[in-house]
């Protein structure tokens, strides 16, 4: 458990940002599932980019638990403190700042990840978007600009003088992209260095995963990005596990399949048909494909193009694995 402003967190393992990934459906499970605390896709600081469908369905928080943290990405001071103030209008409760992320669509805009080299400016966002809101800020970083510049400690003290409540740190430099191991020394480094809660991220896919970083780096909760897709009972093993020290075992096939088909759901009702059957595609396809038959499965899957041949097509997958009792972990 942690805090962050006002909001305890009462499970220390949060969902990551996840632009294309931790839509409103996916949050709003994981949240179900034990995440103590997730965070929307990112959205641009360009509030002239606001429009588009895919933005407006990226600021709805319509029905979602509390608090609510929206990421905003970009590298104008002005226009992150005026999206911050926006994005407050419309429901956030918490404002998260992606310098974490390399993507190459923020970083050419030298936004995400690629503002690390860039300390004072680092510090004249940090402080511009806290001036401007009255809900606790968050940020999101990667331990440094590349293996030769680590100076994510540097970047966490800025971020703690600057007001910041927070600090979730991505293990590899912005150079790393997702390639090699996670440092996790850095991470260790940064919680010394700093008394706001730190939130270890990379690679961390286990409930003893999770244990380890945590020990390892005295953080205050992990964060939780790829080891959730398709398998957002992640938390909820986590969570047991760092309670009890026990598994909670595989998940049973009848629950797998009841989760399965209620995302499913929330995608369509969420996006649309049209919008629905395309983005479920690869969600299903992250729960099926650990799955004996699941490679075969999704072939035909990717084909479907109704809501109800989605549905019918993965009730039918589910009852194979519940008559065979077969359920990988
Ligand atoms: C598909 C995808 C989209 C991502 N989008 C964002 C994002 O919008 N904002 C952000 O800060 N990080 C983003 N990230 C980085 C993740 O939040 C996380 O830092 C990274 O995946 C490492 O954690 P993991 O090993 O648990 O996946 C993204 C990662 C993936 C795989």
């Amino acid at each position: 458990m942690f805090e962050i402003g006002p909001y305890q967190i009462e499970n220390p393992v949060v969902l990551a940002p996840m632009a294309g990934v931790t839509d409103q459906p996916f949050r709003l499970l994981c949240r179900r599932l034990g995440a103590g605390l997730v965070v929307s896709e990112m959205v641009t600081s360009d509030q002239r980019l606001w429009k588009t469908r895919k933005s407006q369905l990226r600021l709805n928080h319509q029905g979602e638990s509390e608090p609510r943290s929206v990421q905003i990405a970009g590298s104008d001071p002005q226009m992150m403190a005026q999206a911050a103030q926006e994005s407050v209008r419309l429901g956030a409760q918490i404002v998260d700042i992606n310098m974490g992320c390399p993507a190459k669509k923020v970083c050419n805009k030298a936004a995400g990840s690629a503002l690390l080299r860039d300390e004072p400016l680092v510090r004249d966002i940090l402080q511009s978007v806290v001036n401007a809101v009255n809900v606790p800020v968050t940020v999101k970083i990667r331990t440094g600009w590349s293996p030769e510049h680590r100076n994510g400690v540097t970047i966490a003290r800025i971020a703690e003088d600057s007001g910041i409540r927070a600090i979730a740190v991505h293990g590899r430099t912005r150079a790393c992209a997702y390639k090699g191991e996670v440092e996790y020394d850095t991470i260790a480094n940064i919680k010394q260095a700093v008394s706001l809660p730190v939130i270890a991220n990379g690679d961390i896919n286990s409930p003893a995963d999770a244990r380890s970083v945590l020990d390892y780096t005295g953080a205050d909760g992990v964060m939780i990005g790829r080891g959730a897709h398709g398998r957002p009972w992640i938390f909820r093993e986590i969570n047991h596990y760092l309670s009890t020290g026990t598994s909670l075992g595989t998940i049973d096939t009848q629950e797998f399949q009841s989760i399965l088909l209620e995302h499913l759901n929330s995608i369509h009702a969420f996006y649309g048909e049209y919008l629905g059957v395309r983005i479920a595609r690869k969600h299903v396809a992250w729960y099926t494909n650990p799955q004996p038959g699941g490679s075969a499965f999704r072939r035909d899957f990717v084909r479907l193009d109704s809501a109800q041949a989605q549905c019918e097509s993965v009730l039918q997958f589910c009852e194979h694995l519940i008559n065979n009792e077969e359920i990988a972990a």
